[in-house]
């Protein structure tokens, strides 16, 4: 953990030295929680020991070749590493620790038959977060269904909801006493839309390629919405589940969140914006936090298929609130009309960024609009970031002489930090931020090839590295902010 100091860092610190500088600039609220995340695919390894069943990305990765011939069979190993990576979020000052459960290491099959020692790693695992001092924050369904229950239609089946409701509570009766925060669903709109659309839609003859996720054909991402559908009600159905059992922590679901900007000022780029923003963003706050879906996406997307939305259905979603929204950031939308495309006659701009991450283009605003906008909008909810962060390829990940200096990726945490500084400032009720992600981990399809962490992973050996944002990170915890 030994750090050089940049020159520039030894300017900073000096100048403060000479004029007293008076603690931090931007100083957060005395309760606000620093905390990292991770999902249980992309961390874990161990795929099939100790009785776990066979995920669906597990399928993907071995049989499929989705990740381009890698897998996430070891991933960083956490399963067997998890006291040392404890150890080091300790060191880090980490608050929280967001994680998720691999539904088939508890329930092989996915249903019915419990595994013991799958239910057992992750009640050590939070024994060992609680004896650091670090609060576990779990995620239910980061992605990865048993593979058991694709074979019986998945999430495209109304049955997948009950199927969720059990295992939610498994989960609750199993760690509900040690765990307080509670996150249902990660990022419906980019997993059950986008990412099994598109893997859908390239795996079935009957429909045609998609050429790129973001510009699916109208019909075949109107295709999903059952599914997205099916994950609002398994999330309403498992917060009336964990409220009968009397638990008294919090309970929400992270989004997606993406502010749709037009692209120009014309009136049709932004009517453009809205369908965009409708699609990604409305179509799940609504539902999350009004207990209504918005009629113009469902309008949408009722005109190529049936959305699955039964009588009664919206009275459950309406009944169970979520005590939080988590919210997933990375970069913004731009957005123009496009009459002739499938896409809902809409498509957005490349990212020109002259050092592009990979997860689109860098504009930390955005994150303080969309912000803004959800405490307008929906009522000031309490709000955690689940997620924001970056990655920017092989120069600013360098593994030189031991030591990282990821330079873009520091810009880039605390610029967005400021950004949420600003919306706490002015009145947002925001009250943690998890970073994406303390450790390098297996990205989906793109396997080992894009580093996201505070912390270098070298995936031959497992040797943890910090790069030089984990300490900017470690200092803006211990100092609840920077300068
Ligand atoms: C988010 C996912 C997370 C990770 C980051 C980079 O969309 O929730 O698992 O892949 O992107």
């Amino acid at each position: 953990m030994r750090r050089r100091q940049s020159p520039a860092i030894a300017a900073i610190v000096l100048s403060c030295a000479s004029f007293a500088c008076s603690g931090p600039t931007f100083t957060f609220p005395e309760d606000f929680v620093w905390g990292t995340a991770t999902a249980a695919y992309q961390v874990e390894g161990a795929w099939n020991e100790d009785g776990k069943g066979r995920s669906v990305w597990d399928t993907y990765t071995n049989d499929l070749n989705l990740a381009g011939g890698e897998t996430a069979n070891v991933a960083i190993d956490q399963y067997h590493r998890y006291r040392e990576d404890v150890a080091l979020l300790k060191a880090m000052g980490i608050q929280s620790y967001r994680f998720s459960v691999a539904w088939a290491r508890v329930l092989p099959e996915g249903t019915g038959e419990v595994n013991p020692a799958g239910l057992d790693y992750y009640s050590r695992l939070v024994d060992e977060l609680l004896a650091a001092g670090i609060e576990p924050a779990v995620t239910l369904y980061h992605w990865d269904l048993p593979q058991a229950l694709a074979d019986r239609g998945g999430w495209r089946t109304r049955e997948s909801v009950e199927w969720f409701n059990e295992y939610a509570r498994i989960m609750f009766e199993a760690l509900g006493d040690r765990v307080g925060t509670w996150i249902t669903f990660n990022e419906p709109y980019i997993d059950a839309i986008i990412i099994e659309g598109s893997i859908r839609a390239a795996l079935d003859p009957n429909i045609d390629p998609v050429p790129e996720p973001f510009a699916m054909r109208a019909e075949v991402q109107a295709g999903q919405a059952i599914v997205s559908h099916h994950w609002m009600l398994a999330h309403a159905r498992a917060i009336e589940t964990y409220r009968s059992l009397g638990l008294d922590g919090n309970i929400g679901i992270t989004l997606s969140v993406s502010p749709a900007y037009p692209a120009t000022d014309s009136d049709d780029d932004a009517a453009a914006a809205t369908i965009a923003d409708g699609l990604h963003n409305r179509w799940f706050l609504d539902p999350v936090l009004k207990g209504t879906y918005p009629e113009d996406v469902r309008a949408l997307y009722s005109a190529h298929a049936d959305v699955g939305i039964r009588d009664g259905d919206m009275e459950v979603i309406a009944a169970n609130r979520a005590d939080f929204l988590g919210v997933n950031y990375y970069s913004p939308t731009r957005v123009r009309a496009e009459p002739e495309s499938a896409h809902f006659g809409i498509a957005s701009l490349p990212n020109s960024d002259e050092q592009p991450a990979f997860n689109g283009e860098v504009y930390p605003d955005g994150l303080y609009d969309l912000l803004m906008r959800i405490d307008r909008d929906y009522g000031k909810p309490l709000i955690y970031i689940t997620e924001n962060g970056a990655g920017f390829g092989p120069e600013d990940d360098r593994l030189i002489d031991g030591e990282v200096h990821d330079v873009l990726r520091r810009d880039y945490i605390r610029r967005h930090l400021i950004a949420a500084h600003r919306a706490i400032q002015d009145g947002v009720n925001l009250q943690r931020y998890y970073l994406w992600s303390c450790f390098d981990n297996f990205e989906w399809i793109w396997g080992t090839t894009r580093r996201f962490g505070l912390v270098y992973v070298d995936f031959e050996t497992q040797e943890r590295i910090w790069k030089d944002s984990a300490h900017d990170f470690q200092s803006y915890i211990r100092d609840n902010g920077f300068n």
